[in-house]
């Protein structure tokens, strides 16, 4: 009896406080942007991660096509750059895995990046799923992906290791601008761009303050921001990536009421995705982007 009390005033305690420190952190917080409005179902974004990795090698126009064909919100593609300063999608610095080769991208130029196979490795590591149109492929190049979907899907786009490639913020903005996609597409914007090094986003925003800029945290344990965090935020960013496993709706309303989004990764089976509609985030990363939309579907009715 005495230890079901005592959980109940603590819980209370608990609730209390961190209710103080939303408010504290909202009060403090110099460049609060905007008031929190509701997340309706509709709003959360379904972001292919590494394209439909779960049914396609990651990182591949097939992959990307699959997201497509699926309706997501957004296709992700992670930047690296050859030694020739050619932007390409992959999400390691090395080749070594999602290819044939080895070794470092930088140490590649793009004619010796495009000799590699970009496929098979898929088909040994997932018989069940293994296509013969997957055997030959190659990694693609940023203007590549561009040309191929132009108009037609979302990029969210992560720069990857911006500390080792010179001059990756001007290359990326200066292909958005040749492809006019540094705009709205109805109410998203065409493109959005994230990284976990706040010095590779402020510099995007120096280059182009239009651009939407998404800093990426993980958390080990609980995922916590201080007013000084927010602050810093609030001179580049429209939100913050974050891994689902260190967040609760506490940490979720607090960032939104601070005036940034929040999007979860990676969520890849069905509970998890319900989870991530329930905490009211904004949108989530999925190597199936199918089971995304079809868990918002349902969730939505
Ligand atoms: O972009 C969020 C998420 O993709 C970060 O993880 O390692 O898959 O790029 P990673
Ligand atoms: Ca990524």
């Amino acid at each position: 009896m005495f230890f079901n009390t005592f959980s109940w005033k603590e819980f209370l305690l608990r609730k209390i406080i961190s209710l103080l420190t939303v408010l504290l952190l909202v009060v403090g917080c110099e460049n609060n942007k905007k008031s929190l409005e509701p997340i309706t179902p509709e709003d959360f974004l379904i972001i292919a991660h590494r394209g439909a990795s779960a049914y396609a090698p990651e990182h591949t126009i097939p992959a990307y096509e699959i997201a497509q064909q699926a309706d997501a919100d957004y296709i992700e593609i992670d930047l690296q750059m050859t030694k020739d300063g050619v932007l390409v999608a992959m999400h390691d610095e090395k080749v070594d895995r999602t290819t044939d080769g080895v070794g470092f991208v930088i140490e590649y130029s793009l004619e010796e990046l495009k000799q590699l196979n970009a496929g098979r490795w898929y088909n040994s590591a997932n018989p069940g799923l293994a296509n013969k149109e997957f055997e030959d492929l190659k990694v693609p190049t940023l203007q590549e992906i561009f040309s191929h979907f132009g108009n037609d899907v979302n990029y969210y786009i992560e720069m990857k290791s911006p500390k080792i490639y010179k001059k990756m913020e001007e290359k990326l903005v200066s292909l958005l601008i040749q492809y006019n996609l540094i705009r709205a597409n109805g109410e998203l914007p065409k493109v959005i761009v994230e990284s976990f090094n706040e010095d590779s986003l402020t510099r995007l925003h120096q280059l182009e303050p239009k651009l939407p800029l998404i800093q990426l945290f993980y958390f080990k344990e609980e995922a916590t921001l201080s007013v000084q965090h927010y602050n810093r935020l609030s001179n580049f960013a429209s939100g913050i990536g974050v891994n689902i496993s260190s967040v609760d709706n506490d940490f979720i309303q607090e960032v939104q009421l601070n005036g940034f989004q929040v999007y979860l990764y990676s969520i890849n089976n069905e509970i998890e995705m319900k989870k991530a509609l329930n905490l009211q985030a904004n949108g989530a990363f999925t190597n199936n982007p199918d089971m995304g939309i079809s868990v918002r579907t349902e969730f939505e009715k």
